[in-house]
């Protein structure tokens, strides 16, 4: 089924993937080899017509303990440099599906960055979030200092990266970055229903729609609201569209076909 060693890619729904990260004996710490499976699990979602809903999700006890340290340790400033280390994270970005996380345990350093990467994150009650990399000399690197701040202000990330203290699921709740808290069994189902509710819209608006949000975090007000007002406009282009809107006045349920 999964030709990954790192992870497990499975379709428990017709329209929806689960990637599972799998290190099992090192709580899914991100090596280069995890993260180069992990590209191409979703650059080969990002063209399977079938698959219009991605959930990413780690073991019980941990989502993923961070980049891997033993791998990184005798790292030189000029390799690092030179191999632009960590930019390749930012491709989960890149990836224009939903994708949802289901966090259990612990999301440090990398772990935490990979989980504020996806566009939903769900917690059970024993996830953690944490940005440690300050006990290793070092400050994160895939993105925590970024988009940290954005989700839970200067201060609470001030305090998370300066001392390296972890957060729990409901703070987490709290303050932003995760929608929703569940008991462990709960989860998985959860996150699995919200990830059918979206697959069952039109793929194109909900691109749209990913789209639009995320442009939040990079552009200023008006410039978002534009590009917001002309996605809007575009999708008046599209079949869906009619049909969405069809389907409302004669009071049936829509019928998308992603065009
Ligand atoms: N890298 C490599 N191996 C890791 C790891 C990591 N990030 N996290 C855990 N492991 C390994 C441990 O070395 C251990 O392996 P061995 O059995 O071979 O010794 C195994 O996973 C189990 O870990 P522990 O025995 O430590 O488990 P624990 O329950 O006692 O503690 C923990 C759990 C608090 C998460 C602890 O493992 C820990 O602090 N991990 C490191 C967290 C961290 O610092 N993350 C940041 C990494 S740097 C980074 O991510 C940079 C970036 O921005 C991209």
């Amino acid at each position: 089924m999964s030709a990954y060693t790192n992870l497990k890619a499975d379709m428990p729904l017709r329209s929806v993937q689960l990637i599972s990260l799998h290190r099992p004996n090192a709580l899914n710490a991100l090596n280069r080899h995890l993260m180069a499976e992990l590209d191409d699990v979703l650059q080969k979602a990002q063209s399977d017509s079938q698959i219009k809903c991605v959930v990413l999700t780690g073991s019980e006890k941990a989502f993923a303990a961070g980049a891997d340290i033993k791998e990184m340790k005798d790292i030189s400033f000029v390799d690092a440099y030179k191999q632009d280390f960590l930019s390749s994270w930012n491709k989960i970005r890149e990836f224009r599906k939903p994708l949802i996380g289901a966090v259990s345990g612990y999301a440090l350093g990398g772990g935490f960055e990979v989980a504020m990467a996806t566009d939903i994150l769900l917690a059970s009650n024993s996830a953690k979030f944490g940005q440690p990399e300050i006990n290793l000399g070092i400050i994160p690197g895939g993105g925590g200092t970024q988009r940290l701040i954005r989700a839970v202000g200067k201060a609470k990330a001030m305090e998370m990266i300066l001392t390296g203290r972890m957060i729990k699921a409901q703070e987490a709740c709290e303050r932003g970055l995760v929608s929703q808290v569940l008991d462990a069994e709960q989860l998985m189902p959860e996150a699995l229903k919200v990830a059918e509710e979206i697959a069952n819209k039109s793929a194109i608006s909900v691109q749209a729609a990913k789209e639009a949000v995320n442009a939040a975090h990079e552009m200023p007000l008006s410039e978002g609201l534009r590009f917001e007002r002309r996605l809007f406009h575009q999708l008046f282009a599209t079949k869906d569209q009619k049909e969405g809107m069809s389907a409302f006045i004669e009071k049936r349920k829509p019928s998308f076909t992603d065009e």
